[in-house]
């Protein structure tokens, strides 16, 4: 008896399910779903076999065959990370029934009212699982050490319509053969209700329970290419845009399969968000979901759908066996984005998105350096909750571990590599060991050159990390400087920077900077109002470091416009570390009146922002 993964109950002498069957009754006037979750095992198993929950209630556990009931207990104890247990007892049950309902506090869940969306209309609701929120959601083995096949049957109001990480098969009228048991508080008359449709849908390659994704609402589609669509609520205005700024994505696919090998979920869709969805993207297999704020009508959303894509192989195909091991699913990503951006829009972006990166990295030890464990790659995990320890260090960190590589070996040879490791583990969930012996066997001799063990598990960057050069990356960085001894950019020599060139630049300046130069920066170049969230959001960060406070305004009203964490850590952290009690008085009033329209995950990583500084 040993749990298999820090974040999970599952235990390792538990089989792993192999394959779910959900039916979810969506039901907007109480923000819960009722559902079923007929689990199957490999081969018939007696005694045991826990699951994870967490805000779920259990009604039943039932034999599949003779729907009679199975003992089962949820732990009485809630683990405030981990939630509750699910015990079941089987006698040579091959597969088991659960009846269950989520609650409105489900974490994985956001139900937004017709009001909190852009048409107005309708209602819309979205799930985020990673890294531990699917056990909100239905019981399950909540650990990506797990891979399962699932198939679902939706039932929503129509006019709504669903996409989810799986192929869709039907929208067809609800039946009450489709209920595979009575459910206490969806009976078949609600089911099979007048307005009511149910949507089938069915994912056949095994994932990990975080890669499993929902979304309902009033959803427009628009073709952007042969195997991609793109899904959105708000109209066509909103599709339109979304399919300009994502019209080079077939051609990212193809570079992507050049350099990793075949794109193994045969469709890439993806689906826009409303401007509460706490992530830039989400790499969802079949549908990645996305944040409205990468449509910045410039391509540079592009990169953020590089990233996703790359998930496809490392992420999806090669799924890291616990979230200790993140850092395998993030630093191969980062690293694959940006050899697909380098071939989509040349070397000097690519070389700035590392160089973003490598300030990003650096800000992170400030960040860890109480808490140096989290400076780690493979980091340890027990009594952490993976939303608040999540940070740039497995994306930059690992990124710079792959570049060492990449460099010490030759470009040609670690692509083969690459290849070789993709094919080797596809559909597998491997860890960090797993990853070093293989470099080892294929490359061998590479541990004498490269010091693996303080790369993986030591603090801090390790002293081969590479700073990048390109003209324009060193160009910027000297600009920045500069403005420490007062000087401001000349027009001439902005006039070809787009949002990475500005974001690059003012993550450079120094925190705090001189305020009355900061706001006559902006005057001339209009930072605070860019339309470029990553600009505006560097330099409202900057603003209040540096106790700018006639930016105030603008800073309420962007934390009010987005829900995405990328820029609500930031701005809440400059916010409460801030000097004066206005500050944190501010951070407060501000996070009571948004804290609504914000998705649970991002109103408890600011929850616990607040809670730790005031
Ligand atoms: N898988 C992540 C998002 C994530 C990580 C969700 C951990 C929950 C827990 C996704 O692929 C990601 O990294 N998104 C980035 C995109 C960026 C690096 C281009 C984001 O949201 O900012
Ligand atoms: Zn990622």
């Amino acid at each position: 008896m040993a749990p298999v993964d820090p974040h999970s109950f599952t235990d390792s002498t538990d089989p792993f399910a192999t394959h779910v069957s959900l039916t979810f009754y969506l039901d907007f006037f109480t923000s819960a779903i009722h559902g079923s979750a007929l689990i199957f095992l490999p081969a018939p198993h007696s005694g045991s076999i826990t699951l994870d929950s967490r805000s779920i209630s259990i009604h039943s556990v039932l034999d599949p065959v003779y729907f009679s009931p199975l003992p089962f207990t949820l732990s009485d104890s809630i683990d405030p990370i981990l939630g509750q247990s699910l015990s079941i007892t089987l006698s040579s049950h091959s597969s088991f029934l659960v009846l269950f309902s989520t609650s409105p506090s489900s974490s994985a869940l956001q139900w937004l009212t017709p009001p909190q969306t852009s048409s107005g209309n309708h209602p819309f609701v979205y799930t985020q699982c990673q890294s531990i929120h699917a056990r909100s959601v239905f019981p399950c083995q909540d650990t990506p050490a797990a891979r399962i096949r699932y198939s679902a049957r939706l039932n929503l109001p129509s006019p709504l319509s669903a996409v989810m990480s799986a192929a869709r098969l039907t929208c067809r009228g609800p039946a009450p053969s489709d209920l595979p048991a009575p459910h206490p508080l969806c009976p078949s008359s609600a089911w099979c209700a007048d307005g009511r449709v149910v949507e089938e849908f069915s994912m056949e390659q095994p994932i990990p329970p975080y890669l499993f994704a929902l979304a309902a609402g009033e959803i427009g589609s628009r073709d952007v290419g042969p195997r991609t669509k793109v899904y959105a609520e708000g109209g066509m205005e909103v599709l339109d845009a979304a399919a300009r700024e994502f019209a080079g994505t077939e051609e990212m696919i193809k570079v992507g399969e050049g350099l990793f090998g075949p794109y193994e979920w045969e469709r890439f869709d993806l689906l826009v968000l409303p401007p509460s969805f706490p992530y830039g993207g989400m790499e969802n297999p079949r549908m990645v979901f996305l944040t409205p704020t990468v449509i910045k009508g410039d391509a540079t959303g592009a990169q953020v759908v590089a990233h996703e894509l790359a998930h496809s192989w490392t992420g999806n195909l090669i799924t890291n066996k616990t979230n200790e091991h993140f850092w395998l699913n993030e630093g191969f990503t980062t690293y694959a984005e940006r050899r697909i951006v380098e071939v989509v829009q040349g070397e000097d972006v690519a070389a700035l998105n590392i160089g973003i990166g490598w300030r990003g990295l650096n800000e992170e030890m400030e960040r860890f350096k109480d808490n140096m464990e989290f400076t780690k790659l493979k980091t340890k995990q027990d009594g952490i909750d993976p939303d608040d320890v999540y940070s740039q260090v497995p994306y930059e960190k690992g990124f710079q571990f792959l570049w060492r590589i990449e460099r010490q070996i030759g470009r040609p040879a670690f692509d083969v590599f690459l290849k070789k490791y993709i094919a080797r583990f596809k559909f597998q969930s491997i860890d960090t060991e797993t990853f070093l012996e293989f470099l080892k066997e294929n490359v061998p001799g590479i541990e004498n050159q490269i010091d693996l063990k303080l790369w993986t598990e030591g603090t801090g960057i390790p002293p081969d990390a590479f700073e990048p050069v390109s003209t324009i990356y060193t160009k910027i960085v000297s600009l920045a400087n500069e403005f420490k001894q007062g000087r401001m950019p000349r027009d001439d020599e902005v006039a070809d920077w787009n949002g990475q060139e500005w974001e690059l630049y003012l993550e450079n300046l120094p925190k705090p900077s001189e305020a009355s130069q900061l706001a006559a920066l902006d005057a001339r170049y209009r930072l605070a109002e860019s339309k470029d969230w990553e600009v505006k959001v560097a330099f409202l960060q900057l603003a209040i470091s540096s106790g700018c406070i006639t930016y105030f305004d603008e800073v309420e009203k962007a934390l009010k416009q987005v829900g995405r964490m990328k820029y609500l850590r930031p701005l809440y952290t400059a916010l409460v570390k801030g000097s004066g009690e206005g500050e944190k008085m501010l951070a407060k009033r501000i996070f009571t009146e948004a804290s609504e329209s914000y998705h649970p995950i991002a109103r408890s990583v600011v929850d616990s922002i607040l809670a730790k500084h005031t």
